[in-house]
């Protein structure tokens, strides 16, 4: 069973049709990377599958099961087992970094207060801030804060993450830091749905790569396939065109 299961799914911003019949699997410990111009589609594909835009039509299926995003209880259970972390990262200003992970499972899922900030300190231990538990986010960098964002994302425990090109508004001495912390959680075996600008980065820790244009899935494959054979001469254009810079 497919951690994530998508079919024929389309949606539109009002008469502008932006996903067109997008098919796609992740499976359980994949990590699939969305690649493609501006404006194909990546953002709103991770919207429709958290709930934030409906779908015209088509599936989601996430854990084995269909999320009716009309009923709340079904878009509820879908969205526990997702996490989004987005290019803005949107830490609280008024609360320190600690309180930041540990907010939405106390308050919202309403997880024990204790075993929510033994989490939060091993999670932030993780992505290498340990030592500013105490900090506010005005005081971290672009990529500390951003990755304050990812530990807050997995204190929810999602099966699922997403990332939507969360190194694109850091200073380039801050992508790395970023970019080893999802290279940790790879290596955990996380279900990861990322969509990326880094090409090296998507090369390096993708199972299958996945590039569309103009709102439809153009081309899956591993990443030897995608950057060194790509089969569709929509992929080579692209391919070529960001290789060379
Ligand atoms: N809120 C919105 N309202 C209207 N059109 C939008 C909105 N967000 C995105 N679009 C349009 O939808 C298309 C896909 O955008 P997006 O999913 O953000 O692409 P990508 O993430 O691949 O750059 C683009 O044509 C974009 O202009
Ligand atoms: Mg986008």
């Amino acid at each position: 069973m497919a951690q994530l299961d998508i079919r024929g799914l389309e949606a539109r911003y009002s008469d502008l049709t932006v996903l067109d019949g997008i098919n796609l699997t992740v499976e359980r410990g994949e990590i699939v990377s969305l690649i493609g111009p501006s404006g194909s589609g990546k953002s709103t594909l991770l919207r429709v599958i958290t709930g934030l835009l409906p779908p015209r039509a088509g599936t989601v299926s996430v854990g084995g099961e269909m999320v009716n995003y009309a009923d709340r209880a079904s878009l509820r259970r879908a969205r526990e087992k997702l996490a989004i972390v987005f290019q803005q990262y949107n830490l609280f200003g008024n609360m320190n970094v600690l309180r930041n992970v540990m907010v939405a499972p106390v308050t919202i899922k309403k997880r024990v207060r204790a075993e929510v900030e033994a989490d939060a300190r091993r999670l932030l231990d993780k992505v290498g801030l340990g030592h500013k538990l105490d900090a506010y986010p005005d005081e971290l960098s672009g990529g500390q804060q951003q990755r304050v964002a990812i530990a807050r994302a997995l204190c929810l425990k999602p099966d699922i993450l997403l990332l939507d090109e969360v190194t694109s508004a850091l200073d380039p001495e801050r992508v790395g830091e970023v970019l080893d912390t999802i290279k940790l959680l790879a290596a955990e075996q996380m279900t990861l749905l990322i969509v990326s600008h880094e090409m090296a980065f998507v090369r390096e820790v993708s199972h299958r790569v996945v590039f569309m244009a103009e709102g439809k899935v153009q081309e899956i494959g591993p990443p030897a396939q995608i950057f060194d054979a790509p089969l569709m001469p929509r992929t080579q254009a692209f391919v070529s065109r960001i290789m060379r810079h």
